[in-house]
């Protein structure tokens, strides 16, 4: 019989392995790789069906987008700040949190404002829409800074707990958008690879519930 090549899985580095790793479980899969606490950057299960590589959140996507990994596990956060072009068959329901506008407790927002943010193409969009012309600044993390310091008027930043803000003297001002934790798949893949993928899906689908999870544009 012919050797199935295995199944390549791009799972975020960090610590959603940590809820993921139980949910894949639940659903049937061989976590072991997922929980192995050295260095490997790519590590298959032990019947070798399944081969899970190991990447920052924000490169998920790509691996994907490009078939270099069948399937993934992204935040809604990074696939629709990196536009990208693939199937979203299921919303996990973990890492769930809010992309929002912020700014300093007690001030306003000029009319036309200075914006630091990890998501400028978000940002933009969430923006133009309402009309205003924002200058957009992209930071790469502790966002919050900005507007202490006097390098922005708000952020756009993602809000889990709220401490960060609070601790910060910032304030929620809007909700751009609703973020989880999306299982997606490449277009080419999730036909040819239909046998492996399908199942995985559908057994995931029955341990988190929920249906497909439309990227809607911003
Ligand atoms: C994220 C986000 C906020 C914080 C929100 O940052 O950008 O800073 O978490 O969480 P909270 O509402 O529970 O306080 P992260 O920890 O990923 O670090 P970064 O800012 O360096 O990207």
């Amino acid at each position: 019989m012919a050797r199935v090549e295995p199944l390549t899985i791009a799972v975020p580095k960090g610590r959603i392995l940590k809820v993921l790793a139980p949910l894949f479980a639940r659903a049937g899969v061989d976590t072991e790789p997922l929980l192995a606490d050295d260095r490997r950057l790519v590590r298959a299960t032990a019947d070798g069906r399944i081969r899970f590589v190991f990447l920052k959140p924000d490169d998920v996507p790509m691996y994907v987008e490009y078939g270099a990994a069948d399937v993934g596990v992204s935040g809604r956060d990074t696939l629709l700040e990196r536009r990208v072009d693939l199937y979203t068959p299921l919303d996990l329901g973990i890492g769930r949190c809010q992309l929002v506008v912020a700014a300093p407790e007690g001030r306003g927002i000029p009319a036309v404002p200075r914006i630091a943010t990890k998501f400028p193409r978000i940002a933009a969009a969430h923006f133009a829409k309402k009309g205003v012309q924002a200058e957009v600044i992209t930071l790469h993390g502790s966002v919050e800074i900005a507007p202490l310091v006097g390098l922005a008027d708000a952020i756009v930043d993602l809000v889990e707990t709220g401490a960060t803000l609070r601790e910060n003297h910032l304030d929620v001002r809007e909700v751009v958008a609703e973020v989880s934790t999306l299982f997606i798949a490449n277009r080419a893949a999730y036909k040819l690879r239909a046998d492996a993928i399908r199942p995985l899906v559908d057994a995931l689908r029955a341990v988190v519930g929920g249906g497909a999870a439309a990227i809607k544009a911003v």
